[in-house]
């Protein structure tokens, strides 16, 4: 399969992120990402001389067209890695594919962990390097009475399972839980702002994700919530959100991520003004865009290292792997392909970024079954800035 040796050919990945549908800002971000740095890997000499060309679809935030354009791109374009999916409902979708034809998905998006497959390398966080701390920093900061609402599919389920236990094992308490499909309108929004104002938790848990969250964002705002008392935290919340619903009623809010546009090192300034001249001077980076960029980056190493294309050769090469991300060096797990990532808090501010209040001293190795996760890596945080 797809072995090169001296070829000039170029090399082809699958690019899938949605344009269209309810989850296309984020996944918008996510493709401008991956052609950022695909960008970066050809002007630096592409592939050992060949250059990396994206064959890209627009599957509509629809995990059946996931399905057949992951189908497409192995059989018909014989591309047989793809970087790509938002929803987990996506990734659900696209795995059996890759699977039953031995391909590679590379993932750049946090999920509600609890998976595995030797055909999928993860690049976003897992719930102990999120969930964990979102948890403990909430109950600290704001009190335990929770109230969670989430969009009606797999993510915001298992991710409000995984929450409550992280709450109720240490004392807190659940005061409302609902879910509202993915394209419900503003008055399911207005109604559910309304349970909660009448429910008064110390915070609410939003899973919800796409055009929802700005729906979402608006309701709490046109009841007169109160940021300060009772936020919104989120793992999915991030700039290409704010952007969307305005830095007004997302100020305030809280979201934990492995990355902020925000952060002040000198690699990801660099990264924002060069995605900034490529794609203009508007966009916001994000956590899903961080990772679409680098996990593009280590599947150019590992290319390059192994001299090919060939899955099973990426396979042994990407585990293992670091790269030096905007959000500090990041590393692919050899035993469960997640990510090792550095947990951060953010509070969003009045100009649609991110104060990052609280951050990990490390990386946090992935445990995506949560087998052994302690706040032991977490504890030894750092407060970045007063509150
Ligand atoms: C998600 O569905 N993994 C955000």
């Amino acid at each position: 399969m797809m072995k090169s040796t001296k070829s000039t050919e170029p090399i082809r990945v699958g690019v899938l992120f949605s344009e269209t549908g309810v989850t296309s800002v984020i996944e918008e971000s996510e493709r401008m990402g991956t052609l950022l740095a695909i960008q970066e890997i050809n002007d630096a000499g592409g592939i050992n001389g060949r250059e990396l060309q994206a064959v890209s679809y627009d599957p509509g935030s629809r995990p059946a067209k996931f399905a057949a354009f992951a189908e497409k791109l192995i059989l018909e374009d014989r591309v047989h890695v793809i970087l790509g999916c938002y929803m987990s409902s996506t990734r659900k979708a696209v795995i059996p594919v890759v699977e039953r034809w031995n391909a590679l998905l590379m993932y750049p998006t946090l999920y509600e962990g609890f998976e595995y497959s030797r055909n999928v390398i993860y690049t976003g966080a897992a719930p102990n390097q999120n969930s964990v701390q979102l948890a403990e920093f909430m109950l600290r900061e704001f009190g335990s009475r929770v109230f969670m609402v989430g969009s009606d599919y797999i993510y915001p389920y298992e991710s409000n399972r995984i929450m409550s236990d992280l709450i109720l094992e240490r004392g807190g308490e659940k005061v409302g839980e609902t879910y509202l499909p993915l394209d419900a309108p503003w008055e399911d929004y207005l109604a559910v702002a309304k349970k909660i104002k009448q429910a008064a938790p110390d915070f609410i848990f939003s899973t919800v994700v796409g055009d929802g969250t700005a729906l979402l964002h608006r309701a709490y705002a046109q009841l007169k919530l109160d940021p300060a008392a009772m936020p919104i935290a989120s793992l999915t919340t991030c700039e290409a959100e704010i952007k969307q619903m305005g830095a007004d009623i997302a100020e305030g809010h809280i979201t934990s991520a492995p990355y902020f546009q925000s952060i002040t090192t000198e690699e990801n300034r660099l990264c924002v003004a060069r995605c900034k001249a490529r794609f203009g001077d508007d966009i916001v980076t994000n956590q899903c865009w961080e990772a679409a960029y680098f996990q593009t980056h280590l599947l150019a190493s590992a290319m390059r290292r192994m001299n090919c294309d060939s899955v099973p050769d990426l396979l042994r090469a990407l585990p293992g792997s670091e790269f030096a991300a905007p959000q500090g060096k990041v590393r692919i797990d050899e035993h469960n392909h997640h990510t090792y990532l550095r947990p951060r808090i953010g509070r969003a501010n009045a100009t649609g970024q991110f104060d990052i209040i609280e951050e990990g001293r490390h990386w946090v190795r992935p445990d995506p079954y949560l087998v052994s996760h302690t706040l032991q890596d977490w504890s030894a945080r750092v407060q970045v800035n007063s509150r």
